[in-house]
């Protein structure tokens, strides 16, 4: 757990109780494809026995989507929430021994240098201050080669030099299931 997210982070306190609980009931009515869409994105792109962390997880539903559908993976969460961890891991169930939720900031991770295998993150990084040392940090934590994929909102703010320690970047839309247009896009990149 990284005791920096607790503390002097701007959004540290956005997400309380009352905020996280509302966005978690918000995301279960309206987000499910997105989610299925993601987990299968992961599933098909993630090596056998792969290590995967979701990174800004709030309450947790896409790993456990991606657990439904990969057995072999081992999936970390981690969001600067407190109160949308308590939330995923209340909610993780028999999944306990396959995903585990931290406390902590994309850019102060506390998972050791090229530990992952692939990293995975919705809607979160159009709220990362400094998205380039984020970035940087999602990086630090892959593995040379492994996958960042990293979908947010079509029309939130992109910035390509963030990605420069990434090989192969490309941001397409995405439009998953029933969603009319293509409110959402990903940014798929290969770490160096
Ligand atoms: C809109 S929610 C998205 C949650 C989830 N990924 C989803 O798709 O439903 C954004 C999440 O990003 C988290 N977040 C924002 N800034 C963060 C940071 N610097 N480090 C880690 N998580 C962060 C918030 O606490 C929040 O849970």
């Amino acid at each position: 757990m990284s005791d920096r997210s607790r503390t002097d982070h701007p959004r540290t306190h956005y997400f309380d109780r009352r905020r996280s609980t509302a966005y978690d009931r918000r995301a279960r009515r309206s987000l499910g494809g997105l989610y299925r869409r993601v987990a299968a994105d992961v599933a098909a792109l993630a090596p056998p026995d792969a290590v995967v962390l979701d990174v800004g997880t709030g309450p947790g539903q896409l790993p456990r989507e991606i657990a439904a559908r990969r057995a072999d993976v081992v999936l970390g969460g981690v969001d600067l929430s407190a109160d949308m961890v308590d939330i995923a891991t209340a909610a993780v169930g028999d999944l306990a021994s396959r995903i585990t939720f931290q406390v902590a900031d994309v850019a102060a991770l506390p998972q050791p240098d090229d530990s992952v295998d692939l990293v995975v993150s919705t809607l979160s990084m159009h709220e990362w201050p400094d998205r380039r040392r984020a970035v940087a940090e999602l990086g630090r934590v892959l593995r040379p080669g492994g996958v960042l994929l990293v979908y947010d909102f079509r029309f939130a703010r992109f910035e390509p030099e963030a990605f420069t320690g990434f090989a192969d970047v490309r941001r397409v839309p995405v439009r998953p299931g029933w969603w009319p247009v293509a409110l959402f896009s990903r940014v798929v990149a290969s770490a160096r």
